[in-house]
Formats: C-alpha cells, structure tokens, sequence
C-alpha cells in the first residue's frame, strides 16, 4: 500500500516534533511492508510569514487530496498582536472546519512507567488512568459569531455559543460508538444549569442514549468535571463535550498523565481523512532546543496508522515502541521529573529503534 500524507510542520517546536514522527512512521513503514509520500504545506505563523495568511487555499487543496494530515504545533508571540482572523489559531481552526474534522479523539492514558510523573497521589492513580475525551472540534463558541461593540459601559467584545441538534447527534454518536468498542460508559459533560446551549446538549444526548443501552450513560457538569479528574479519574471511560470545555479538560487530563507532552489526538470526520496532531502547543520558550518530547506526535502517527490508513498492526508497534522506551527509562526532560533526561532526537532514535523489533 502507498499513501500520501500531507505534512504541516507548523512552527516553534512544530518542526522539530513532525521530523521525529516522521522518522517513526518510516520506521513503521519499512517493518510492516507499505510506504509514505509527504507533501509540505504551509499553515500557522509560518504561512503568515511567507504568504500572509494563515491558512493558504493551496494547503486545503493538498490535505483533501491526502490520504491524512500530519500536524505539529502553531503560533508564537511573533504573532499574537495580529487581528484574531489573522492569528496562526485561525489556520488550525480554518483546516478542521475545511476538511470537515468534527470529532476530535484525545486518549489520556497514564503509561504505567510514568506513574511518578503523575502529580496525583499513588492511591488516586494505583488502578492506572485510560480516559478518552472525545471533544466537538468545528462548533461551539469557537467557531461562532463574535465581535467589539460599545455598551453602556463603553467598549464591549462578545462570542457565542450555539450547537444544533445535528451537532451534537453526531458527535454523540462518536462518544457512544468509541464507549460500545472500550469500558462501555459514557459521561457527557455540560454546563446545563446556566446555558441554554447545554441544555439542548443534555437533551439531545439523553435522547441518543437510547439507542445504546448497553452504555452506562451520566452527565456531568462541566465544574464538576474539573475536579472530579484530579480527586478520581478513574471513574472516567469515554468523555464527549463541545469545543471549549474538550480544549480546557484536554489539557487537564493531559497533566494526570505525567505530561501535556504524551498526549496525541485524532481529528475526525465522516470520511476516513484525519488530521493527527498533539495537543500541545508550540512551545516557542524551547523551540530549537532539542527540548521537547516527540511522544505525543509520535503517538498521533498510531493513531494515524489506526484510523485513517488501517494498518493497525503498525499503529500497535508504534505504542509498543513508545511504551518501551519509557520501560527502559528513556525520559525528555517534562516526564524526567527532575532526573537524568535525553532530547527530542535522541527520544526519537530509541523510538524508531524500538519500532524495528517491537
Ligand atoms: C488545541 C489548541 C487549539 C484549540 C488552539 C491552538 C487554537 O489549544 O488543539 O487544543 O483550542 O483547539
Ligand atoms: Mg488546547
């Protein structure tokens, strides 16, 4: 088999991340017999820099065409007095909206090596930690109406949240199918107690979780929610909620794992085309350091390999690879919890040498 996968490297660690995930994905190529085609494309700060714009027409022709996006990390202070329409955040808001990315999976898995990086109490993690948040990634306040006005009190800026019936269907059927294939619970979080928005999410979820009675099925409200993943995360199996509160309770689950810097993410829609990228920043403080961990790019090539090429035998080595390596003590510095640590190239060596005997 031969795909073609379209590359955004993105910009500070950006680049240096996708290089090592490259590399595994080759190495994943070469052990299970297929190979890989990347294509550049332009999307964040650097495409502002050399086209203007954040999200160049060219770049959404390419990734339609591929086979699956690959994506590191955009923006930097460079560009963060820039008018909101023109922020390197609008690319990657402008990519998953033009190619239709819906559904945006984010596995927190403590990887039982890293339990000392896990800032919880032993006790609270002692039966390890598998959430899956499944976040609504093209709705919400994110992507609605916003703006500057002058109020009573002088100058005003608003956004707005709104979700349809269809949108939230659809991303709660993704929450309920994904809880059918794992722990076979669910739990919906909204604010349903003030926003009218989430009332409509909360109904409409109760509504579908009919049709899946084989679910165990809560709601919870998004507050609630913040705490209960510190105080117990283990109660948690698959998560689904909309675009914001997935973006703020991402980053917490990601830290319950030991590091923002393990956790990859699959961006979905009704094809099989993904967009795989970290889910965290560019990181600009230690770009071109050889500072950062690859894991979580080199674990959203698994997830690649899973969901949009279907080899998932390659995608199982890929975690086996990454799992031992952290077996073995290989450590960058965010998971190294103050000891001895590698860089990002050395991190990705290991990996790839792993991949190979896997
Ligand atoms: C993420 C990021 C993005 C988001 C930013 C960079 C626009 O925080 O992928 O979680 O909010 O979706
Ligand atoms: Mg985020």
């Amino acid at each position: 088999m031969h795909y073609n996968i379209a590359v955004i490297r993105g910009d500070g660690i950006g680049p240096e991340i996708v290089g090592e995930a490259i590399r595994a994905l080759d190495a994943a190529a070469k052990r299970f017999g297929f190979t890989l085609n990347y294509q550049d494309v332009l999307m964040g700060g650097c495409a502002i820099d050399k086209t203007g714009v954040p999200l160049p027409e060219e770049t959404i022709t390419v990734c339609k065409s591929s086979d699956a996006v690959l994506l590191g990390a955009v923006g930097g202070p460079k560009w963060d007095t820039l008018p909101g329409h023109l922020r390197p955040e609008a690319g990657l808001l402008g990519i998953r909206a033009a190619l239709g990315l819906y559904a945006n999976l984010r596995p927190a898995v403590l990887f039982a090596p890293l339990k000392d990086a896990c800032p919880l109490k032993a006790e609270i993690v002692a039966g390890g930690l598998d959430i899956l948040m499944v976040r609504e990634l093209t709705g919400g306040i994110y992507f609605g109406e916003r703006g500057r006005t002058t109020g009573a009190n002088g100058e005003e800026a608003y956004d707005t949240e709104r979700y349809s019936v269809m949108e939230v269907e659809r991303i709660g059927r993704i929450g309920f199918e994904a809880a059918k294939k794992r722990g076979s619970k669910l739990t919906s979080i909204d604010k349903a107690n003030v926003l009218e928005s989430s009332r409509l999410w909360r109904e409409t979820m109760h509504r579908l979780a009919k049709e899946y009675p084989d679910v165990a099925y809560d709601d919870m409200l998004v507050d609630n929610c913040a705490m209960q993943l510190v105080r117990n995360p283990a109660r948690f199996d698959v998560v689904v909620t909309s675009n914001m509160f997935g973006d703020i309770l991402s980053d917490e689950a990601s830290m319950i794992t030991g590091s923002i810097g393990m956790l990859p993410s699959a961006s979905l829609g009704d094809g099989t085309l993904g967009l795989y990228e970290p889910i965290h920043g560019s990181a600009p403080d230690i770009a071109g350091t050889d500072a950062a961990n690859p894991l979580a790019t080199i674990l959203s090539t698994a997830m690649m390999l899973r969901y949009s090429l279907n080899q998932p035998v390659a995608a199982d080595a890929i975690e086996r690879a990454v799992q031992k390596t952290l077996e073995e003590g290989w450590r960058t510095a965010d998971i190294a919890a103050g000891k001895e640590h590698i860089g990002t190239r050395q991190m990705g060596d290991i990996v790839c040498r792993m991949i190979e005997t896997a």
